[in-house]
């Protein structure tokens, strides 16, 4: 199966960002429940995506079958839900909370548990329950949302990290050397086998990296290895994060707004 081409989608502000984000997640989540009923949907952390959260909550976008969602996360810091670094607290905080998402709907990593490992480990085995697995298969998520940080890391699968090698597991333990912490994460066999990856880019702090992850084929950051091998790749950028882009990138033919 050949990788399609990245869909590159520049948009002006955050705030339009967070709207064609929104736009995007409901037309996946119509699509999976039309075809199957119900629509599994990967979390990204960091600070992106709140905003994308706290608009699906608002109300002002109609009819999202909350009860036909499950949430899972791509990757979680290794803190209590009621960390302030917890992923699943934002999640929580800016939309499930405000929303009627059912509780046996929201998996959440149970990042509380002092082994890292062990952490990782009951998360893939609850993914391995929830899409009925069987040894060596991988779950297809509807959508994987995800982020890129100023180094081109993406979930918690940092540059120079052993994570980046990981081929069998689902989900694992990820050292961060730079933060001395474990991170708990997908790894690149279940992101590329989503039906659709959207990674959220905003702000004028990630336009370097992202002319290097999205141009520089030799680049080899963590990034750059999500690609779907038989599903839709969405770089969503506002008009900051893309000012180091060439014009043959932006004039991808998918370009909106
Ligand atoms: C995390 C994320 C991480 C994030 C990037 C971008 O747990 O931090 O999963 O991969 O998406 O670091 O973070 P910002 O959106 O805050 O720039």
């Amino acid at each position: 199966m050949i990788n399609a081409q990245p869909e590159i989608r520049i948009v002006n502000t955050a705030t339009d960002l967070f709207q064609a984000a929104a736009v995007e997640f409901v037309a996946c989540a119509n699509q999976a429940i039309a075809a199957w009923g119900k629509f599994t949907v990967a979390l990204s952390g960091g600070s992106t995506p709140e905003g994308l959260f706290t608009l699906l909550a608002s109300g002002s976008i109609p009819n999202i079958p909350w009860d036909k969602i499950f949430f899972f996360w791509s990757d979680e810091r290794h803190v209590p839900p009621d960390d302030p670094e917890s992923n699943y607290r934002m999640a929580n905080e800016a939309m499930l909370s405000k929303v009627a998402v059912p509780a046996e709907n929201v998996f959440r990593v149970r990042a509380e548990e002092k082994d890292a490992d062990a952490a990782a480990r009951e998360y893939e085995q609850t993914i391995r329950m929830f899409f009925a697995l069987r040894p060596g298969e991988f779950p297809r998520f509807d959508l994987a949302l995800l982020g890129m940080g100023p180094d081109g890391h993406t979930a918690s699968l940092f540059p120079g990290s052993t994570g980046l090698e990981e081929a069998s597991r689902l989900v694992i333990a990820n050292w961060v050397e730079k933060f001395k912490i474990y991170r708990i994460t997908f790894t690149y066999p279940v992101l590329n086998h989503s039906a659709c990856v959207m990674f959220l880019v905003c702000g004028p702090d990630k336009a370097t990296i992202l002319h290097e992850v999205l141009e520089n084929p030799q680049s080899g950051l963590p990034s750059q290895r999500v690609r779907p091998t038989d599903g839709r790749l969405i770089w969503l950028l506002d008009r900051a994060a893309a000012t180091a882009l060439t014009q043959q990138v932006t004039s991808n033919p998918v370009r909106a707004s």
